[in-house]
């Protein structure tokens, strides 16, 4: 081999090899240097159970999974007060995400407050509530036995009755002294034909006034979770396991008053859920989101870390495995009046 040739081999394999690099995210191939990512697509499809029907689904889902890594580590990397990871939605794009978890509807933002048994918490008085007047610096109604472990709403946008359903449980334990926990299904069913829509989104604030209306709940073990829609079991309408007199309105856009209404009981909200939040693994959660609401938690406390970085404690419905054991901190005490992710927008409690 002459000198020339050599260069010119060694200037193909140069090409060739940078053809390849440029290949590495393509879409279509699974190019020999993802194999690592490849093992570890295989131990989360293990560790999640997941298949698929097809090897182009296979294909299509091991893309989506990289980019999410991808995703996950740069945002790690970037650092912050929280920290990314993988979980049951790595092999969703963030539209699949938003179609099959988070409500479909546009007009979350402004919920419904011509129902009649809606008040609204005032920036002098309390509600009902058995709110303080001095907010105490820490609050956390899972230590006081008012939160029952947290649910699995699974592929339905039914968010707004778990966050319903979590408050009614708050105030049901606060009440009485036992914490029952309540069914979503029989709100996912039955409350239909206003603006509550089933797996298709709907308000925990209507949902509370439904409730009332109803004159109460049953058990989630008498109704139990299907994670999807279904004819309303009208025999369970009567079952009152736990009854509310109807909804209050913590004004809107103000964290001192969302302070003193959770000091009182646990609180539904709304938040925009975003890409980063639904990897979340742990720490207190600062964004990005924005106040475009598509996702309803319930706020069971507050605090503060050991750096003085204050959070809300928030009650989520997508299982146990997400975030920190099914919760989230989100920042509290923000420069915005909105609150992060929107989580002061619409805030709701039932009053027994
Ligand atoms: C795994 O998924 C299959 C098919 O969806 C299901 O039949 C099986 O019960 C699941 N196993 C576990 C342990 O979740
Ligand atoms: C939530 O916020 C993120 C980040 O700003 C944004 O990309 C996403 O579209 C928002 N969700 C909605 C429903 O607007
Ligand atoms: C939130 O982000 C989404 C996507 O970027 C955008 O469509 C929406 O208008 C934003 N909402 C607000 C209130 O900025």
């Amino acid at each position: 081999m002459t000198m020339a040739t050599a260069s010119a081999s060694l200037a193909v394999a140069l090409l060739f090899a940078s053809l390849l690099a440029g290949t590495v995210f393509s879409d279509d191939i699974i190019p020999i240097m993802r194999i690592p990512l490849l093992e570890r697509f295989h131990a989360w499809q293990a560790e999640y159970n997941r298949t698929y029907a097809t090897p182009e689904e296979f294909q299509y889902r091991f893309k989506v999974y990289c980019e999410n890594v991808k995703f996950i580590e740069t945002m790690n990397r970037a650092g912050s007060s929280y920290e990314l990871g993988e979980n049951q939605f790595t092999d969703l794009t963030q539209e699949e995400f938003e179609d099959m978890y988070l409500m479909k509807l546009n007009e979350v933002a402004s919920a419904p407050e011509a129902m009649g048994q809606l008040g609204t918490m005032n920036a002098g008085g309390t509600s009902g509530g058995g709110n303080t007047d001095e907010a105490p610096n820490y609050v956390d109604w899972r230590t006081k036995g008012a939160v029952t472990p947290v649910k699995d709403q699974q592929q339905c946008g039914s968010c707004w009755a778990f966050a319903a359903v979590a408050s009614i449980e708050g105030v049901h334990k606060i009440k009485t002294g036992r914490l029952v926990s309540l069914s979503e299904q029989e709100i996912v069913d039955c409350d239909r034909g206003g603006n509550d829509h089933g797996c298709h989104g709907g308000y925990p604030s209507s949902a509370m006034a439904w409730v009332a209306r109803n004159g109460g709940l049953t058990t989630e073990s008498d109704y139990p979770y299907v994670g999807r829609q279904g004819q309303c079991r009208r025999d369970k309408l009567g079952h009152h396991a736990a009854t509310i007199r109807g909804v209050w309105a913590v004004q809107r856009n103000n964290e001192a008053m969302l302070e003193r209404a959770v000091a009182g009981q646990p609180v539904a909200v709304s938040i925009n859920a975003s890409r980063a939040f639904q990897f979340y693994k742990r720490g207190v959660f600062s964004g990005p989101c924005n106040t475009s609401l598509n996702h309803a938690v319930t706020v069971v406390g507050y605090g503060a870390d050991p750096d003085g970085r204050k959070y809300w404690i928030v009650k989520n419905s997508w299982g146990q495995t997400w975030g920190e054991n099914g919760y989230v901190r989100l920042e509290r005490r923000v420069s915005s009046r909105e609150g992060m992710c929107g989580i002061a927008m619409e805030p709701y409690y039932p009053v027994m």
